[in-house]
């Protein structure tokens, strides 16, 4: 038996969704649970009430176990009309049966899915140990399960019995609870975690993420944190935490069901990387209207005093919103001449750093939900500093701390590999910096030049994918390797990082990025001819640096790989594979060179046969620190 400390069951990203209505709930549960699938997971399970007694259906590994399991009993299941369902994915803890979700209580009428950590869940499972109930797993959301099931003996109300139990629980946690002596009804909560209720004709619908739902309706209502839902199929009733009513805002989602279709495409990942002329096009549209209008950003409320008083802009985000970002760094001090610092949101949060009312903080977030990031932007909240999200979320936790935000409608996401919010957040710092440095009113030629390259983005990306012959010969030559290098400078060596990433991530190949100048104090040491390296080679100030960075390289043996946009002759006798690209000026280069690494990546795990869109443990957005 574990330790309960060490065994303190971490829920990062998993998914939830509920029904009641009157509709057959199995299906629903199950389609949105696959929605959600794309998040990553380790097991599933399912409750539903179908002829007035709660079960539970829960397998390890893929839904596709869970799925098998309720095909043997689906006759009685399919009875029932209401259900609550879980995806999990543990960092600690194994992803057993048993502690996969729903949980429940002694009696077995209590059923409760759950996304977040109850913090303080030891103290409670001692005291509810002591009280008479029986665990049965190592998580801490059993604990709920228990807590809800005492107050309820006390209550008889199963609203009231979560609303006691939640003023216990410390922690972050999206709640969705049913009991079998309260008849059709679903009660859900939330604090600091993803919650939502959709609405049908008759029926309501509960998820974690808008994908779990998107399908049956675009009509939702967003819970706010310690607000607690109420729902029946003809009934919905929102409470705060002291029992108070409360109006909910219904809103129409902005998403289409297609977003979570392959449209023919074999993975998500290389439907999403075709889209991203389109996403350009999309996060231009509006924004940059003419070359010599301003760019409108209207969630962006800097004004030319709050910009004249700053002092520094801090950057924080992880993972491919991080290299987003370290784009963004450079250009805004290049078009906007104010120092920007950039750092990964769980460095920043561990540390006292310089942040005041006159720095800048800006979060990205594809997802708006990573723990680390939102609690980064809420210590600069603190601290009295502006706060503006990038975010592909603008219905995000993230989103909700924004002073200033730039939604960048990249659309929805499946592939666990970021690449087309990685592209919308790039366009979006250029967006950003132009709309600053126009702001503080900064003249200059290079702005209407760099709008004028924007508009045309879009096409040289098609060229790219209609192309992309070289790149699959690239990857079929280089799939076999253990490990790569991507060497780049400047604006670039973020590019590295994300090619390298991208590789890492779905092909699960050692790839590292170098800033080219950095080869010669250690990484040359493991240059041979079994070493790739990928020289990032964009014409503009560093090319020639980084052509001589590339000699160095080659005169060590190691199998060369060139992405450029030049035709210069002389790369043919350096390189073994020449990834060509259309031209570009150097500080928009990122945009475009980004592409071929997203592909190549791509078609090397293919060749290598990997589960590209739900690459081994990882997780689309890590949603606890
Ligand atoms: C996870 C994902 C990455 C993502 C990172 C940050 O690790 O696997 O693809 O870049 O989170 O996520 P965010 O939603 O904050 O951009």
């Amino acid at each position: 038996m574990l330790e309960l400390g060490v065994n303190r069951e971490v829920k990062i990203m998993c998914g939830i969704v509920g029904y009641v209505g009157n509709k057959s709930a199995v299906d629903i549960l199950l389609e949105g649970l696959t929605n959600l699938e794309y998040r990553g997971y380790d097991s599933a399970g399912i409750a539903v009430n179908p002829e007035g007694v709660v079960k539970l259906y829960k397998a390890e590994g893929k839904l596709q176990n869970l799925k098998d399991i309720v095909e043997k009993n689906y006759g009685e299941i399919s009875k029932s009309t209401i259900g609550i369902g879980h995806i999990r994915w543990a960092t600690h803890g194994a992803p057993t049966v048993a502690n996969a979700h729903p949980h429940t209580c002694n009696c077995g009428k209590v059923a409760i899915v759950h996304n977040g950590i109850i913090e303080n869940f030891k103290e409670l499972r001692e005291k509810l140990e002591k009280q008479g109930c029986t665990f049965r797993s190592q998580t801490d959301t059993e604990t709920v399960a228990h807590l809800v099931a005492t107050k309820f003996a006390q209550t008889k109300d199963l609203t009231e019995a979560v609303r006691l139990a939640t003023k216990e629980i410390e922690g972050a946690y999206a709640l969705c609870v049913i009991h079998q002596d309260v008849k059709n009804t679903i009660v859900a909560t939330r604090r600091n975690a993803p919650l939502l209720v959709g609405l049908g004709e008759n029926e309501y619908y509960i998820a974690s993420d808008v994908p779990a739902i998107i399908q049956h309706t675009k009509k939702a209502m967003y819970i706010d944190d310690n607000q607690i839902v109420t729902v029946t199929p003809n009934s919905i009733r929102l409470i705060d935490e002291e029992n108070n009513l409360i109006q909910g805002k219904i809103e129409t989602l902005p998403w289409e069901p297609v977003a979570l279709s392959k449209m023919g495409y074999k993975h998500f990942m290389l439907k999403e990387i075709h889209e991203q002329p389109d996403v350009v096009r999309n996060v231009l549209s509006g924004k940059l209207r003419a070359i010599d209008e301003p760019i409108t950003l209207n969630e962006v409320t800097l004004d030319k005093e709050t910009l004249k008083n700053l002092n520094r802009i801090q950057i924080v985000a992880c993972g491919t919103s991080l290299h987003a970002a370290m784009v963004g760094k450079y250009i805004i001090e290049d078009f906007c001449g104010i120092s920007v610092d950039v750092e990964p949101s769980s460095e920043y949060i561990y540390r006292k750093t310089i942040t005041d009312k006159n720095t800048l903080v800006i979060g990205v977030s594809q997802s708006g939900e990573t723990a680390d990031t939102i609690t980064a932007v809420r210590q600069a909240k603190a601290k009295g500093s502006h706060i503006l999200i990038v975010t592909n979320r603008p219905d995000s936790t993230m989103a909700r701390e924004a002073n200033s935000l730039v939604p960048v409608y990249a659309g929805i996401e499946v592939s666990v590999a970021a690449t087309k919010s990685y592209m919308a957040q790039l366009i979006s710092f250029y967006l950003l910096a132009i709309y600053i440095a126009e702001t503080k009113g900064v003249s200059k030629d290079e702005l209407s030049d760099l709008k004028r390259e924007l508009i045309v983005l879009p096409q040289k990306i098609e060229k790219i994918l209609a192309h992309k012959e070289d790149i699959q010969k690239c990857a079929r030559a280089f799939s076999s390797s253990k490990d790569f290098i991507f060497i780049a400078r400047g604006v670039n060596f973020a590019t590295a990082l994300e090619g390298a990433l991208k590789l890492k991530e779905i092909s699960y190949i050692n790839a590292t990025g170098y800033t080219a100048g950095e080869l010669k104090h250690g990484p040359i040491a493991m240059l041979d001819e079994t070493m790739p390296v990928l020289s990032i080679l964009m014409k503009g100030k560093v090319y020639d640096k980084i052509l001589s960075n590339s000699e160095e390289a080659r005169a060590r043996n190691a199998r060369m790989i060139a992405l450029t946009d030049s035709d210069d002759v002389k790369l043919n006798e350096l390189f073994e594979c020449i990834i060509r690209i259309p031209e570009i000026s150097e500080i928009l280069s990122p945009a475009l060179a980004v592409v071929p690494l997203q592909l190549l990546a791509y078609y090397i795990a293919e060749f290598l046969g990997k589960d590209v869109d739900q690459p081994r443990n990882l997780a689309k957005s890590v949603t606890v620190e």
